[in-house]
């Protein structure tokens, strides 16, 4: 990951009140009850004792979880050493150990009973191995909780998915349009942060080779994410068009996600450990993944399943840059 990547200066469609309530509402099934307390109340009414927390970021997971009394513990790791001494700054006198891990090399020394990822897995490259090796560190009766983004992966959303976003785009009135591609270019992908996203669409398969779902809450996305991302100056003013114009937007957003017209973007899932893994998590272990990982190696970040659409978007690219 490029020293410079910042998750944390671009604008998300959650930074919208309204969009908060749409997100709690699909999963706890209360607009007003975030997933933290839902947690609390089914989960960890008698905190858990020692919680693990992937990919921590600048620590705002495990200090609000730890508030709320989820876990008496916390161990916490970033590849990203900036962040995690942002975090300790933080830290206070809650009980959590920081420390500098990557996923591609992390084993797991302790065993917990809470494992959480929020926003993170989504930049594994090598997400099957990695999960392989965190399954055995959740007790019997450990969960593993996971809020994130499961969409396509690199948000290379598909030709459909684009054309429904365009159409709803097209009929906000203007001043709520994104100005900004529906799509990102992969080439943008790669010059940015090429973990982006880089296998997210493999999340939700990946898991479950290694965990049971016990509880799965799809949270869409699917319409409303990309058309709200770094768009959101002319919603916050909450006049009568805006809050008419971002109701239009969640309405098709769930319209749409529940038909199975959009995929869903993101995923709240709560898992227990599975006693073997899936049959199929040889293969993407030993195989597949360290194939794919060879491959983009070689081509500079570009696994296979892109490089018809990184060819074609590169000919788009020299086509509009034509005189004339
Ligand atoms: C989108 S941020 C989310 C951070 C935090 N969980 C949050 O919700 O604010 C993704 C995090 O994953 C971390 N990350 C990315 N690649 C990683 C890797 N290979 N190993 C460990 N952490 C990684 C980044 O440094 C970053 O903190």
């Amino acid at each position: 990951m490029p020293e410079a990547v910042n998750h944390y200066q671009d604008r998300y469609w959650n930074d919208l009140s309204e969009v908060l309530a749409y997100l709690c509402r699909r999963a706890t099934g209360n607009p007003d009850v975030w997933w933290m307390d839902y947690l609390k109340q089914h989960y960890a009414q008698v905190p858990r004792k020692r919680a693990l927390v992937i990919g921590c970021g600048n620590g705002w997971v495990e200090r609000d979880l730890y508030d709320r009394g989820i876990a008496e513990h916390f161990d916490a790791f970033d590849v990203a050493e900036h962040y995690l001494e942002h975090a300790k700054s933080l830290r206070g006198e809650r009980s959590i150990r920081y420390f500098a891990s990557d996923f591609a090399s992390f084993v797991p020394t302790e065993r917990y009973d809470l494992i959480v990822n929020v926003a993170a897995l989504h930049h594994a490259r090598r997400l099957y191995g990695f999960l392989k090796r965190l399954a055995p560190a959740l007790t019997d009766e450990g969960i593993f909780v996971n809020w994130d983004y499961v969409g396509p992966s690199r948000n290379q959303y598909s030709r459909p998915q684009v054309r429904q976003m365009r159409e709803i785009n097209r009929r906000l009135p203007p001043r709520f349009r994104t100005p900004h591609p529906l799509r990102p270019a992969l080439k943008d992908m790669l010059t940015g942060d090429p973990t982006e996203a880089v296998h997210a669409a493999d999340i939700v398969h990946a898991v479950g080779c290694y965990f049971d779902f016990i509880a799965r809450r799809d949270l869409g996305g699917g319409i409303a994410y990309q058309l709200l991302w770094n768009n959101l100056v002319e919603f916050e003013k909450r006049d009568q068009d805006a809050r008419a114009a971002l109701a239009t937007l969640l309405r098709e957003d769930e319209e749409r996600t529940a038909r199975g017209d959009v995929p869903t973007l993101f995923s709240f899932f709560i898992c227990k450990r599975r006693h073997s893994p899936d049959r199929v998590a040889a293969w993407h272990t030993a195989i597949r993944e360290p194939l794919r990982e060879s491959f983009a190696a070689a081509t500079a970040g570009l696994y296979p399943r892109e490089l018809p659409a990184y060819l074609l978007q590169s000919v788009a690219a020299k086509v509009r840059r034509l005189p004339g």
